[in-house]
């Protein structure tokens, strides 16, 4: 995050003695930090050694999903259609991937005791539904629908939900962090006033009491495809205060405040984050362009360096036809995408659009899993034909 919090007790200064009640033992210092030692970073004073670990185990999860003979076409797929159950990590079906991103849904299912533990990517969890917590060692978050939770890489956490019964996540994991738009930032890192957020808009952990608790606490990292089990011997969330700039938070889809022109303007007008390697977008409800000749539905583009990514979240959406809340579209790079027949004409004159969507643009194929496969629209590559 572009800003700077303390929570909890910390030190008057960094890098020097800090003692328990006790006047003894030393409170831990873990310097969390991102780019090396150049990047933004928080530090956390824990009551143990956030090095304990007592058993390492490796475990399969069954996620061979890859699709390899797929070919580049059109996809549409209803993510809906194949519902999961499980845990926060258990429960997540890939559908699209590449080395920098994995685009996965999860309908978590049941409550559970294991931390959970990104190791190599950063995540963006959206809750198209659901309500609850999400716990780490920063304090609590509160989240509801349609909030993006922003996890750095490396964060050990729990997601509590009020009820089980339906959830619905889509997850982006990313290589690299995501950004606030360089050029929605000033010098100082402030938010600037054209910028489509503030930072009022984005909420950030809650400080609550560590918890100084012996035990075994299982921890679930995922090392790509790969999952380890750590026992640890005392409970994770043991910090009693932290400072810095990197830690979880969130931002509501319904926050964003869209730009608007007298002829359309391209997609990076809708931009909510960056990553190094793909970008993520948000369509929201907006007044259309203003010229009296002005056609709102975009034209048909060939984007050579991009595959488009839309997963749709409510509304009618502008540009497509048979896309239901949970549909995913994917147009690909190297074959031009566009307004499906009639979508063009239906939107000349209409002064206004009430669609959710969330866009992710990757630099890089993606792959499509054989979750695709199983929950595509059959024919979608030819529902331009009938014009
Ligand atoms: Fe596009």
């Amino acid at each position: 995050m572009p800003y700077y919090i303390k929570l909890g007790k910390v030190p008057p200064k960094r890098h020097i003695t800090y003692y328990k009640d006790d006047g003894t033992s030393l409170y831990r210092e873990e310097l969390f930090s991102t780019k090396g030692f150049s990047g933004i970073y928080s530090n956390k004073y824990h009551i143990h050694m956030p090095t304990q670990v007592e058993k390492i185990g490796e475990f399969l999860l069954d996620n061979l999903d890859d699709w390899p003979d797929a070919p580049l076409q059109y996809y549409h797929f209803a993510t809906d259609e194949k519902k999961t159950s499980g845990d926060i990590f258990s429960s997540r079906n890939a559908f699209l991937k590449n080395d920098n991103c994995v685009i996965s849904t999860a309908n978590v299912s049941e409550d559970s005791d294991i931390f959970f533990r990104n190791s190599y990517a950063h995540e963006l969890i959206f809750i198209h539904r659901g309500n609850g917590k999400y716990l780490s060692e920063y304090g609590t978050l509160p989240f509801e629908q349609w909030d993006y939770i922003v996890v750095p890489k490396g964060t050990t956490y729990q997601m509590k939900f009020d009820d089980y019964s339906d959830v619905k996540l889509l997850i982006v994991e990313s290589s690299t962090p995501f950004d606030i738009p360089r050029h929605f930032r000033n010098e100082y890192g402030q938010l600037t006033e054209d910028a489509p957020y503030y930072e009022r808009d984005f909420k950030t952990p809650q400080f609550t009491d560590p918890i100084d608790q012996s035990g075994s606490f299982e921890l679930i990292l995922k090392v790509r495809d790969r999952y380890f089990k750590y026992s640890l011997p005392h409970h994770p969330f043991d910090v009693v205060g932290w400072d810095g700039f990197l830690y979880p938070y969130t931002f509501n889809l319904k926050e964003y405040a869209p730009k608007v022109g007298k002829i359309h303007l391209p997609p990076p007008v809708h931009l909510m984050f960056t990553t190094r390697d793909f970008v993520v977008c948000n369509f929201v409800p907006r007044l259309f362009d203003f010229h009296p000749e002005a056609i709102p539905a975009p034209y048909y583009h060939s984007n050579v360096d991009s595959d488009e990514v839309l997963y749709y979240v409510y509304g009618d959406f502008m540009s497509r036809k048979g896309v239901k809340e949970g549909s995913i579209t994917l147009h690909p790079m190297g074959i031009p995408h566009g307004p499906q027949p009639g979508k063009t004409e239906a939107s000349i004159g209409v002064k206004e659009t009430d669609e959710y969507a969330i866009m992710i643009d990757t630099f890089q194929p993606l792959k499509v899993t054989k979750n695709v496969k199983e929950t595509m629209v059959e024919n979608y590559s030819q529902s331009w034909l009938d014009e």
